[in-house]
């Protein structure tokens, strides 16, 4: 399912405008990272593609129809989100009842249900904890459990608001993984939103977002070479680029000075 934004205008008060005019169209079937400073308005685009808020003026069109209160609730169905803090998503008593909370309201049969659960705990690796209580788990933890309970639904559309801020780097590599196999074999319009310039790498498409305003976008590579505009919509270069860029002004001769002054910057940052 595509996502558009045509023309849209959105404050939360009348006084000041997150939004003005904005325009993106994310094609059906696209892995869209979108990265900017905090308030930079990235969890408002992802509130107003669920229909959490309503433009102030313009369109937001999912599959080529505008959102209105009326048709909300048919698309909420096919959009799963998961928000940047994970207190604010457990209803249930066990992790199996939260995972299973959106396969209710998506009238799934009891059986099928079981099946999913079981699934999708095993893919974010929290298999073991399903009869836990969430609010015991670590932050991490409920960070997989909320993921787990979002991709159950099988939405077409997923967007993850900083969904694996509280994982370690090696469980925020899984759950990326778990994501381009999603995408490779399902075709789901992806978005993920994050400060982690290392997950946007796997993306189709990159967007930088300041002070409401897209100002880049295009592949990974094109985006993360773009130093200077990074920096000042206050977002660090990865060290591998840093490297890139540090090696590409100096004279190397061969391997060896290479290596060395691999080190060297390693160091130096
Ligand atoms: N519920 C709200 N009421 C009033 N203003 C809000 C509300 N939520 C966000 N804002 C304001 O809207 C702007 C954009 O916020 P948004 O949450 O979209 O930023 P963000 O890019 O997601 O930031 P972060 O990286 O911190 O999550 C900010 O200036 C913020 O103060
Ligand atoms: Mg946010």
């Amino acid at each position: 399912m595509s996502i558009e934004f045509k023309n849209v205008t959105f404050g939360y008060t009348k006084e000041i405008e997150v939004l003005k005019d904005f325009n993106l169209k994310i094609e059906d079937g696209q892995m869209v990272s979108i990265i900017g400073h905090n308030g930079s308005g990235k969890s408002t685009l992802a509130k107003l593609i669920v229909g959490l808020v309503e433009a102030c003026s313009g369109e937001v069109c999912i599959d080529g129809v505008n959102l209105t209160p009326e048709n909300i609730d048919e698309f909420r169905l096919k959009m799963g989100i998961i928000f940047q803090n994970p207190d604010n998503q457990f209803v249930g008593v066990t992790v199996k009842d939260d995972i299973a909370f959106g396969l209710e309201n998506h009238n799934v049969p009891r059986e099928e249900m079981i099946k999913k659960i079981a699934h999708y705990a095993k893919l974010v690796n929290m298999e073991d904890y399903l009869e836990a209580n969430p609010e015991n788990l670590s932050g991490g933890q409920k960070q997989r459990v909320a993921i787990a309970g979002v991709l159950a639904m099988e939405t077409e559309i997923i967007i993850f608001d900083e969904a694996t801020s509280m994982l370690d780097p090696k469980g925020t590599k899984e759950i990326i993984e778990t994501i381009k196999n999603l995408k490779r074999n399902e075709n789901k319009t992806i978005i993920m939103i994050t400060h982690n310039l290392e997950e946007v790498v796997f993306s189709d498409r990159v967007i930088v977002l300041n002070e409401g305003k897209i100002v880049l976008d295009g592949t990974p590579k094109e985006v993360l070479r773009k130093r200077e505009i990074l920096e000042e919509s206050g977002l660090a270069v990865i060290d591998s680029i840093q490297l890139i860029s540090e090696i590409e002004s100096s004279n190397l001769p061969n391997k060896q000075a290479l290596v060395e002054a691999l080190w060297e910057l390693t160091f130096a940052m």
